[in-house]
């Protein structure tokens, strides 16, 4: 079959296409329809019972692949490789959701995962789910504040963490960020795991704290739970307009469907593969593409510590693709921008065996076309980009290279992946003609596999997802679709900037800009950056009478917001300018700003204020080194 004959498929009866995707899916009990009209946007499979656990780790064992490598842990950090078998896997985890269980974690608790890449964060998520516990993975390069934030929202019985984790020249202590995390968060969980690395052994708290190895000594492996198809797997925060995130929750059948379908399909990958997926757990990435869908489907999932440069080279990415066999591979566009800059002929991909390889996926943030050219050029195989977020978990638009190579037009990700009905809207929710721009907006129901609600904030979902269009699903990207019925995705339509693939909130930014003593009024902006794609940039008016001098308020707010958001923001420069741009009614002019720091022609929009105030911001630009040189 042919894409477009199966996008058809699904769209002459949706209920049936679904229900024939859920047969590759171990039931307990199987669903008696695919589609449930509950809940704030609709529920998929609700009436089954299911375990994710069982269906990603254990049948495989039944089935006979025990021996098949499941995880492939390389970490050029530390220099190390190890590999798990599905039956190690499977071992690993039960003894680690029965100690789990015999210290009072069960069905609906909440357990937070807070740890780096190393397969041992894999086994958390698989443990919780086996006993029909909901995770929530934090990344490990958010600060003590956020994993605070996120402990108060999710209410954790138990946290699972590392003692560290390891970027290139420094350890991250995690243990000192998770124990400020617990001091100033309001709830308090009942115990806390650790897995202590050599490289950091932290001080465990008497009767709190657990060390990974001793907390399991002599407990009852527990076996899988089922669960009914609407029990949440996880909440995965994200970024939204303000400090506080959106707790994504994903619920457990339309999971397991929708990331099995999505590996055949989507990326080409059988049970016995190699795919390897370089991004962090702490994403929805590594959620979606290096514990569940590889698992699920019985391939070999490849979790990496390390960096595309600099540990020790650029050629790292080539040699694991090479040394473990990677049938396809996925990461974000930034990753080959720093490849590229380091290694800008190449040369070092000639240094590897890659043959096992047959298409590169890119998704995160907006593939360019000279990084899919220059991939294209010296790899001489598919180079795929493809558009989702953390909210739906699998792609909304891709290239669907395991139906059918699509013809790739560089700057699109392709066309819409079955489920999803695909709209542009105008201001007023029109649909708009092909190749005019507007909001992206999908039609309701949603896919299996995407969000069916925000933990604890059903009416924030509601506002933030549904309330503007009516029946549509907001996606908080803008774009066009051409006469072939490509996406181009051009830019989001909210505060959300992406830096080096990381979501980021500007609103968050801003709140932490404005909590300074000195800081009378802020804004922050996404601006363009030629590694990361963008990065953010920050504006102070400083209250009358203050003593203290510009540059070090500028250097005290990148110090805090290093402090309250974490390194990840990647927040660099902050600007103190007299005044900020404003409309008539008091609206900040941000869209007018990046345009200035870009470099990009400006003409001051009809509501300023007073226009003035743009030259005041040029200058103050100018004095920071914007725009940039790009490229
Ligand atoms: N734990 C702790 N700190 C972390 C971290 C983690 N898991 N991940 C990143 N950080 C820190 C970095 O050490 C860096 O700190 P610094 O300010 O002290 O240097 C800061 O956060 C910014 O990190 P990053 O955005 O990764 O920038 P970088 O300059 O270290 O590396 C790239 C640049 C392009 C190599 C890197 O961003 C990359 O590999 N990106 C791939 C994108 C990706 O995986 N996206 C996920 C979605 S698919
Ligand atoms: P996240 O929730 O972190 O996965 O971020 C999702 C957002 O990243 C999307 O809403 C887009 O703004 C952006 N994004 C992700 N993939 C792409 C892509 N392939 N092209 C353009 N933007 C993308």
């Amino acid at each position: 079959m042919e894409y477009r004959q199966v996008y058809d498929s699904w769209k002459s009866d949706p209920e049936g296409f679904w229900m024939d995707a859920a047969r590759q899916i171990d039931w307990e009990r199987p669903p008696s329809r695919a589609w449930f009209d509950q809940g704030p946007a609709g529920e998929w499979f609700a009436d089954a019972l299911v375990n994710t656990c069982w269906n990603a780790v254990d049948r495989h064992v039944e089935a006979g692949r025990g021996d098949q490598p499941a995880i492939i842990h390389d970490s050029p950090i530390t220099g190390t490789r190890q590999s798990l078998t599905f039956r190690d896997l499977r071992d690993r985890v039960a003894r680690l959701a029965g100690a789990l269980r015999a210290r009072g974690v069960g069905k609906g608790d909440r357990v937070i995962i807070y740890m780096p890449m190393v397969p041992e964060a894999l086994e958390a998520m698989l443990a919780c789910t086996r006993i029909g516990a909901i995770h929530s993975v934090v990344f490990g390069g958010f600060a003590a504040r956020e994993l605070a934030v996120r402990i108060d929202d999710a209410k954790p019985r138990a946290i699972i963490a590392a003692s560290c984790g390891l970027e290139p020249g420094r350890i991250v202590h995690y243990k000192p960020l998770l124990d400020a995390a617990i001091d100033s968060a309001a709830h308090k969980p009942d115990f806390c795991v650790i897995l202590q690395r050599e490289q950091a052994i932290a001080d465990l708290i008497p009767e709190r704290d657990h060390e990974w190895q001793a907390f399991q000594q002599g407990v009852m492996p527990a076996d899988c739970v089922a669960v009914e198809g609407n029990h949440p797997a996880y909440i995965l925060y994200t970024s939204g307009t303000t400090g506080q995130p959106k707790g994504v929750i994903r619920h457990t059948a339309g999971h397991l469907v929708a990331l099995n379908w999505s590996m055949g399909n989507i990326y080409g990958i059988n049970a016995g593969d190699v795919f390897w997926a370089a991004s962090d757990v702490g994403w929805v990435v590594g959620h979606s593409y290096i514990c569940y869908a590889p698992l699920i489907t019985g391939a070999t999932t490849v979790v990496f510590e390390g960096k595309p440069v600099g540990t020790p080279d650029a050629g790292t990415i080539w040699r694991v693709i090479g040394e473990h066999g990677v049938k396809s591979f996925f990461t974000a566009p930034t990753a080959i921008r720093a490849v590229k800059r380091e290694d800008p002929e190449g040369e070092l991909i000639g240094n590897y065996d890659l043959s096992s390889l047959q298409a590169v996926f890119l998704a995160g943030e907006r593939a360019d076309p000279d990084t899919i050219q220059w991939l294209e050029d010296r790899l001489h195989l598919p180079v795929l980009d493809h558009w989702w977020q953390t909210e739906t978990g699998w792609s909304i638009a891709a290239n669907p290279f395991g139906i059918e190579h699509m013809p790739v037009k560089k700057g699109s990700p392709s066309v819409a992946m079955p489920g999803y009905d695909v709209q542009i809207l105008d201001d007023a929710g029109t649909p708009v003609p092909t190749g005019t721009l507007g909001s992206i907006a999908v039609k309701l129901p949603l896919p299996p596999g995407t969000l069916p609600s925000l933990w604890n904030a059903e009416a924030r979902f509601r506002k933030a997802y549904l309330e503007r269009f009516p029946g549509y699903y907001e996606t908080g990207d803008a774009g066009y679709v051409d006469e072939d019925g490509y996406l181009y995705i051009m830019a989001r339509t909210d505060d959300v900037i992406n830096v080096a693939g990381h979501r980021l909130s500007t609103g968050a930014m801003e709140e932490v800009l404005a909590s300074h003593p000195a800081v009378a009024e802020c804004a922050v902006i996404g601006v363009a950056d030629a590694l990361k794609g963008e990065v953010p940039l920050g504006f102070l008016c400083l209250k009358r009478r203050v003593e203290t001098g510009n540059d070090q308020i500028a250097r005290e707010v990148v110090a805090l917001v290093r402090d309250r958001i974490g390194p990840v923001a990647a927040f660099r420069t902050a600007c103190v300018v007299e005044r900020l741009p404003k409309t008539r009614s008091g609206k900040i002019l941000r869209a007018t700003m990046v345009k200035l720091a870009n470099g990009e022609e400006v003409s001051a929009p009809a509501t300023i204020d007073d226009p003035v105030i743009l030259d005041e911001i040029a200058a103050a630009l100018r004095d920071a080194g914007y725009p940039r040189q790009q490229g």
